[in-house]
């Protein structure tokens, strides 16, 4: 619903094209049909972006002279604000009250970026990228289908150290796990994240436990598995680490030149092998594998068999072959279930296949099984 400003900059029939929609912004427009009170009711989110200091005025004083401004008041599902204007009329007293008046009744206010503007200038007032306004909203939608639960999910990947510079480690970038405690966030669950090296920052409103090898990431979730409802491993664990690390660097010179260096390796735990074995009745389990399938078997059949030896309840199958998860926005799994069908996600983004899961949990693993 563009305003008669929004109208100036583009037009009607440019958004009509792009979204293959019809443009409503007349409260006049198709009258038998009330559409300021259809829309309103109909909506399961708006999101004005560019909201203006303008479109905030009018908003906090409840005026009702557009579509726009008319559906805010008809409208009663979560509404996001994304204020883009030049600095000094953000940073203005009136613009700060209409925001705080418009928070104080339950909107929700994306605070502006800081950047290039219309001019030349630049500061606090540009409008946030299309990414972050859809990470805002996204927990508006959530459906509170995980409220009272305790989530504890460990992302990342561990390292092992050589020497007190060197580590052995991999290549898991936390995106995923991370994804997953952020989802369970959303959908009302309190969540600790055990954050193994993570590329990207934890996301906010989640107790982090940072670890750094195998042995320090299973005795934080080995310490938090006793109060949790879901586990999920979703990091990249170490399966070996060396023997006898080197208190000092290893030098390539040590009297005589080193032509080549072994490793000593020895076995780490399995720390899901362990929270299965010591989970407590009504806990709901989930382990992540990496396969690349091999010479006899296909990805799907190793992480079969390996449901089956890890006897957790999901496993998340990850095809790792080629460069195809690694760092990347999307994923394409296939999650597992030990008493249920397979669940395909196609390619999505981690956000997607977390929702999926997530879906999957509260579904057929509910917090209170019926009897
Ligand atoms: N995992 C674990 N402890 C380890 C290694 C792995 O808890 N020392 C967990 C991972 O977090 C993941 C699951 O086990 O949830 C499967 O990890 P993966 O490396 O794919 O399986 P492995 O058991 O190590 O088997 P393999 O490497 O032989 O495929």
């Amino acid at each position: 619903m563009p305003t008669h400003s929004a109208l100036r900059f583009v037009g009607s029939p440019t958004w009509e094209a792009l979204s293959g929609h019809p443009v409503a912004h007349e409260v006049w427009d198709d009258v038998p049909s009330v559409g300021h009170v259809e829309l309103g009711r109909w909506a399961q989110l708006v999101i004005v972006a560019p909201a203006t200091a303008d479109l905030l005025a009018r908003a906090a004083a409840g005026m009702a002279d557009d579509l726009l401004t008319t559906s805010l008041l008809t409208a009663t599902c979560p509404v996001l604000l994304a204020p883009a204007m030049h600095t000094e009329m953000w940073l203005h007293p009136a613009t700060q009250a209409n925001v705080a008046t418009l928070e104080s009744r339950g909107m929700h206010v994306l605070p502006p970026a800081v950047g290039r503007l219309t001019g030349t200038d630049s500061g606090p007032g540009r409008l946030p990228e299309p990414p972050d306004i859809v990470a805002a909203a996204l927990p508006l939608l959530a459906p509170l289908d995980l409220r009272g639960r305790q989530v504890l999910v460990s992302a990342g990947g561990t390292r092992e150290p050589l020497d007190p510079v060197r580590f052995l480690g991999n290549r898991s970038s936390g995106r995923q796990g991370v994804a997953i405690a952020e989802r369970a966030r959303d959908r009302g669950a309190r969540v600790t994240l055990v954050a193994a090296h993570l590329d990207i920052p934890a996301p906010s409103g989640v107790t982090v436990i940072e670890v750094d090898t195998a042995a320090s990431l299973r005795q934080a979730m080995l310490d938090q598995a006793p109060d949790a409802d879901v586990i999920v491993m979703a990091a990249a664990v170490a399966d070996f680490r060396p023997v006898d690390p080197a208190q000092h660097k290893i030098k390539k010179d040590q009297g005589d030149p080193l032509e080549s260096l072994h490793l000593a390796l020895e076995r780490t735990e399995d720390v899901l092998a362990e929270l299965v074995a010591a989970r407590r009745p009504g806990q709901v389990i989930i382990g992540f594998a990496a396969e690349t399938g091999s010479e006899d078997s296909g990805v799907i059949e190793l992480g079969r068999a390996k449901l089956t030896r890890k006897g957790c309840d999901l496993l998340v199958v990850n095809d790792v072959s080629g460069d195809r998860v690694f760092g990347r926005e999307t994923n394409e799994v296939v999650i597992l279930d030990r008493s249920g069908p397979d669940v395909d996600v196609a390619r999505a983004s981690k956000i997607t296949v977390a929702d999926t899961l997530w879906d999957t949990v509260a579904q057929r693993y509910p917090a209170h099984p019926i009897q």
